[in-house]
């Protein structure tokens, strides 16, 4: 019986590490709070900030096929840098003053979980 115990204790790390998918109630917040307000509480690029004048549309985080072409490190760059580091439009803000590498990190995990694609590989 004890020799189950770390094969127990495996499993149970195995699968939380096989769920890195879902992100915690903070990630939410946090994209609710500074990303919802153009790209849509459920990512679809349609926050409220997006009127018939806005220049560019807000990705799409729920388009599979567009957001497949994108690395996570490719995501975490916009993110940090805003659009133009990836030629596209400076209406896509930089957040590396505002949020930590932490936040950043699980915001790509969380727009990975709208999108329900693994990204292209790197
Ligand atoms: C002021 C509006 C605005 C806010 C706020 C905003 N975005 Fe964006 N975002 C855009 C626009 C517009 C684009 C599209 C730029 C383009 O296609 O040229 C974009 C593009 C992106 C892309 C790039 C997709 C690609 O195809 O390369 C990612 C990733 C992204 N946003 C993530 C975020 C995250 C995460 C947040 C919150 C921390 C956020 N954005 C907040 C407007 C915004």
């Amino acid at each position: 019986m004890q020799k189950l115990l770390p094969l127990a204790a495996l499993l149970v790390f195995g699968l939380s590490g096989g769920m890195a998918q879902a992100v915690d109630e903070g990630t939410k917040q946090t994209f609710n709070f500074y990303c919802a307000q153009c790209h849509g509480t459920g990512g679809k690029g349609d926050g409220p900030n997006v009127t018939d004048d806005f220049p560019v549309n807000p990705r799409n985080f729920t388009k599979k096929d567009e957001m497949n072409k994108l690395t996570n490190a490719d995501i975490k760059n916009v993110i940090l840098k805003g659009g133009p580091v990836a030629s596209k439009s400076p209406m896509m803000p930089p957040w590396g003053k505002t949020l930590s590498a932490e936040e950043i990190d699980s915001l790509v995990v969380y727009l990975r979980e709208l999108c329900q694609c693994e990204g292209k590989q790197e």
